[in-house]
């Protein structure tokens, strides 16, 4: 008899698990942030050696920080999605080189879209659908754009003034949350997740 009630417990139990509801438009963000943190990473990759080729060693490394970040943001996106059940399914990313002038103004507009529409309403449905690990990977990635929108409008303004070479050279990525410093402008603690500056990635 004991054992009859445990295992229509346990068959409750198992039934009720199976019918959570799917948080079904975070894991389309999810796939979608995956897909847009992977082309930034390998497109500003692509630029920083563009901006090397071009003489432009301060952009190069920011380019470089930056591509680091966005691989941090989207492993973290993809560790959400499969603790979700989830899997990804293969993509190739799609971008184009030009100069570096232009290159920056495409950075420009990639990182203020993520910012004010892509993050903002996918920050929206991980609220409404009660995704935490969600909420708190497209808050890392959203407040690591906002500071990289700031430093591709600086190298910008500095190129069109010819004067790059007074931009910062060396840079500091937080491994756990892509947030990313100038040098000599960090933090003892990262301010998105309290990572120690010990453990920073420096792209110099
Ligand atoms: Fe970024
Ligand atoms: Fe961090």
């Amino acid at each position: 008899m004991k054992n009859t009630l445990l295992i229509v417990l346990v068959s409750m139990l198992a039934f009720t698990a199976c019918n959570q509801p799917k948080p079904v438009k975070t894991i389309e963000n999810l796939k979608e942030g995956i897909i847009g943190e992977t082309t930034a990473s390998v497109k500003y990759e692509a630029f920083a050696e563009k901006a090397l080729e071009e003489g432009y060693d301060t952009i190069a490394n920011l380019f470089y920080a930056a591509s680091k970040a966005e691989s941090i943001h989207a492993a973290n996106h993809r560790k959400v999605l499969e603790d979700l059940g989830e899997k990804m399914d293969d993509f190739k990313p799609e971008f184009e080189v030009k100069t570096t002038a232009e290159n920056l103004q495409a950075a420009i507009d990639g990182e203020s879209y993520e910012v004010s529409t892509m993050y903002a309403k996918f920050l929206e449905d991980a609220k409404t659908e009660k995704v935490d690990k969600a909420t708190k990977s497209f808050t890392w990635a959203s407040d690591t754009e906002k500071k990289h929108l700031e430093f591709y409008k600086e190298a910008l303004a500095a190129l069109n003034a010819n004067a790059e070479n007074t931009l910062p050279y060396e840079y500091a990525v937080c491994p756990v949350c892509g947030n990313t410093y100038e040098k000599d402008n960090m933090d003892a603690k990262c301010a998105f997740c309290q990572t120690s500056s010990d453990k920073y990635i420096m792209i110099k």
